[in-house]
């Protein structure tokens, strides 16, 4: 498959580390070096599927294409405010478009789950042009009373469309089951004949063991991929690195030995939006005009699993 069209859509509302301190007790000096984030966009009077449609339309226009062209829709998306129907189905209806859609939960790895997926059902000649989406509200998973947790987050929708055409160089995906280090729970509806105890509880991180895990699985990935590749760390023009915290990727590049121009981030201005963050910040580089054809890009993402996902494009449009 190729990348031939990208698109974005952030919520209005943008809340800095200044206005945080207004009601936690934290400081923009804390948020800024733990984080290197500065600033959020944070879903207010939005829904997620009006920015999931905004992003899909964008990505559309871009490829070229209408709704009637895109005969897939993979959205990835850990929570919304529907448990059903999937976030996709209600975005083909939105954009009017009429294909097949699935949503699919990889935690913040799931755009490069979806890529690859679509990888394989364009490979398999089942579809020609599917839209791949990612749209996210993390914020709405966090306790907001919880200063460790809720200045990480922000929230977005980033998308691509993908149709048949040799972008792909080599995509590797891990998942190793790790409830301990990251989750989010919801009590679902009772019945007359639960009789084990549940719970629903905002999400629990511990940060520094995902800090960790993040670092050693992203490393491995960018790794493995350029070895079986046959390319060095400096054949790479951009590496898109999920946007989790500055220090995880200033750890990746230094362990790179590359500069951090090779690492362009939105996490200091858009917090962290788990998958929509790598789209999000594909789109900003395209639409900047600063990818070329031929240039080779790598995207790597860890997130609640332990999933992880990474893959070499090169960029054809
Ligand atoms: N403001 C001020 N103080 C704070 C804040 C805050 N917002 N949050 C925590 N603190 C305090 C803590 O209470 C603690 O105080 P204490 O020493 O008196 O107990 C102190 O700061 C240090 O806290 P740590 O948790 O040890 O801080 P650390 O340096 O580990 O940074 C952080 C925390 C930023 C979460 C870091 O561990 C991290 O980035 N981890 C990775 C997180 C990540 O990448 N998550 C996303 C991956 S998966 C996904 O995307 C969903």
């Amino acid at each position: 498959m190729k990348i031939i069209g990208t698109g974005r859509a952030h919520p209005a509302k943008v809340v800095t580390n200044a206005m945080l301190e207004g009601f936690l007790d934290t400081s923009d000096e804390w948020i800024r070096t733990r984080t290197g984030i500065t600033e959020r966009r944070l879903i207010s009077s939005e829904r997620l599927e009006d920015l999931a449609t905004e992003a899909s339309l964008k990505a559309i226009e871009d490829a070229g294409l209408t709704p009637a062209d895109i005969d897939y829709i993979i959205c990835s998306n850990v929570v919304n405010e529907y448990i059903t129907p999937a976030l996709s189905c209600i975005v083909q209806g939105a954009i009017g478009a009429k294909c097949a859609c699935i949503d699919i939960n990889g935690a913040c790895s799931g755009f490069i789950y979806a890529l690859d997926m679509a990888d394989d059902r364009i490979r398999s000649g089942k579809a020609r042009n599917i839209l791949v989406l990612a749209a996210e509200e993390p914020t709405r998973m966090v306790d907001w009373e919880d200063r460790a947790l809720c200045v990480l987050f922000g929230d977005g929708a980033g998308a691509v469309v993908v149709s048949g055409g040799d972008g792909l160089i080599g995509s590797r995906l891990t998942t190793q089951s790790k409830l301990d280090c990251l989750h989010y729970v919801r009590r679902l509806e009772p019945t007359p004949y639960i009789t084990k105890e549940e719970y629903s509880a905002p999400m629990y991180m511990n940060g520094k063991e995902v800090f960790k895990t993040a670092v050693l699985s992203s490393s491995r990935d960018i790794k493995v991929l350029l070895d079986k590749a046959g390319l060095k760390p400096s054949d790479i023009k951009y590496y898109i690195l999920h946007q989790a915290n500055m220090r995880i990727i200033e750890a990746i590049a230094n362990w790179l030995k590359l500069d951090l121009e090779h690492f362009p981030t939105n996490v200091e201005r858009c917090g962290n939006t788990s998958s929509a963050s790598i789209p999000l910040l594909l789109d900003e580089l395209a639409r900047s005009g600063k990818l070329q054809k031929g240039d080779k890009i790598l995207m790597s993402a860890f997130g609640a699993g332990f999933t992880t996902g990474a893959c070499i494009i090169e960029w054809t449009k």
